[in-house]
C-alpha cells in the first residue's frame, strides 16, 4: 500500500563504518529535495527509545562527507530487542510524526528493522553500512572499500619489518564471521594466505599452508587471519605454529578498530551517496522493508530477510587465485 511520506527518520546503528556520514547526507538532502522533512535519530535504536530525535536541515549535513564514523552516533540496543522497547520506540515515532525510517547498519540493524516493521507496519528502508561486506544481495557495503585500503596500508608497513627480520606474521583483521576483508586484503597486499572462517569449517588451513610449502621461495611471510572463534584468530594460530614449527620466528599484529576509522574512500562516498538517494526513491515508489543493494553497478532492492540470510559466501575460486599468486 502506498501512502504519502511527509517525514522520514534516519539513524545509524551497530558498528560504525566509513561512508555512513555520506549516506546520512544523501538521505537528508534527497528527502529535502523531495519536499520531505527529516528527523535525525541519535544513537540508533537506543536513541529512538530515549527520544533523542531532532529536526535535520540541509546545513546539518554540510562538511561531513569526508569524515569517518557517524555524526548521528551509533549503539547496539538490547532494549530494542524486547517488545516493550519497541513499543516505546513506536510511541516516539508517532510523537514526531515520522512516516518512514531509513536505517543504516548491518545484519543486527536489519534484524531489528524487520521485526519492528512487521509489528508496527511502518515502512523501513535499510542501507548496508558495515566494513564486513557480509550482507546478501549486494556486491559491496558502505565502509568495506575503506577498510580494505586501511588494512593494505598497514600490511605494507608490516611487510617492511617482516622481511627485514625474516619473520612470519599473522595479521588479524575484522570481519566477525566473514572472510571478505581477510581474503581480498590478502590478495591486494600480496600476502601468502588468508585464513577465513568459511573455509576453516572444511579444512585445517594452517595445516594446508604448511603442506603446500608456503615458504618455498621466501624468507618472510604474511598470513592474514579473519578474527573468529572458528579460525582461532591470529594469536591462536601463532601459538600452534610456535609449537608445531619452532623454526619460524612468529609475530602477531591485531589491527582492531583502526579498520573502522578514517576518511571514506571515493568508492564508499559514491556508493553511500547513490544508496542514500535510492532509499528516498524507494520510499516514493512505495517500497518497504528492503535494503538498498548494488549488484553489477545497478541499484537493487533486497528484502531484509534475504539481506540477513547469512549465506553470502566468499568465492572459492578467488582463494585459489591467492594461493597461485603466492608461490
Ligand atoms: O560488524 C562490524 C564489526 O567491526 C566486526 O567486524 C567486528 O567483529 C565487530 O564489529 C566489533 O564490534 P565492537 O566495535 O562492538 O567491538
Amino acid at each position: 500500500m502506498r501512502y504519502e511520506i511527509k517525514t522520514i527518520g534516519v539513524l545509524t546503528s551497530g558498528g560504525d563504518a566509513p561512508g555512513m556520514n555520506a549516506a546520512i547526507r544523501a538521505v537528508t538532502r534527497t528527502a529535502i529535495h523531495n519536499g520531505m522533512r527529516v528527523k535525525a535519530i541519535y544513537r540508533g535504536y537506543k536513541g529512538l527509545i530515549a527520544d533523542e530525535i531532532v529536526d535535520f536541515h540541509t546545513e546539518n549535513v554540510s562538511n561531513i562527507i569526508q569524515h569517518g564514523g557517524t555524526i548521528l552516533k551509533t549503539a547496539r540496543s538490547q532494549e530494542f530487542q524486547t517488545p516493550e522497547g519497541r513499543q516505546i520506540a513506536f510511541n516516539n515515532i508517532l510523537k514526531h510524526q515520522i512516516d518512514a525510517l531509513v536505517v543504516i547498519g548491518g545484519d543486527g540493524t536489519f534484524t531489528g528493522a524487520r521485526i519492528f516493521a512487521q509489528e508496527y507496519n511502518i515502512p523501513i528502508i535499510g542501507l548496508p553500512g558495515t566494513i564486513d561486506n557480509d550482507l546478501c544481495g549486494t556486491d559491496t557495503t558502505i565502509g568495506y572499500d575503506t577498510a580494505l585500503n586501511t588494512i593494505i596500508n598497514a600490511v605494507d608497513k608490516i611487510r617492511d619489518t617482516a622481511s627485514s627480520h625474516e619473520r612470519l606474521f599473522f595479521i588479524e583483521v575484522m570481519g566477525r564471521d566473514a572472510g571478505f576483508l581477510a581474503l581480498y586484503s590478502a590478495m591486494a597486499s600480496g600476502a601468502e594466505a588468508a585464513i577465513i572462517p568459511e573455509r576453516e569449517t572444511k579444512v585445517d588451513q594452517l595445516d594446508e599452508l604448511i603442506r603446500n610449502g608456503f615458504r618455498k621461495s621466501k624468507n618472510s611471510s604474511i598470513v592474514i587471519v579473519a578474527e573468529s572463534e572458528v579460525t582461532g584468530g591470529a594469536n591462536g594460530l601463532a601459538e600452534r605454529m610456535r609449537i608445531e614449527h619452532p623454526e619460524y620466528d612468529v609475530r602477531v599484529t591485531i589491527l582492531g578498530h583502526i579498520q573502522r576509522g578514517g576518511s571514506p574512500s571515493a568508492q564508499d562516498r559514491i556508493i553511500a551517496s547513490r544508496m542514500g538517494a535510492a532509499a528516498i526513491e524507494a520510499l516514493k515508489e512505495g517500497q518497504r522493508n528492503v535494503m538498498i543493494g548494488i549488484i553489477n553497478d545497478e541499484i537493487v532492492y533486497v528484502p531484509f530477510t534475504k539481506a540477513i540470510k547469512d549465506d553470502k559466501n566468499v568465492d572459492e575460486e578467488e582463494l585459489k587465485v591467492l594461493q597461485m599468486l603466492s608461490i
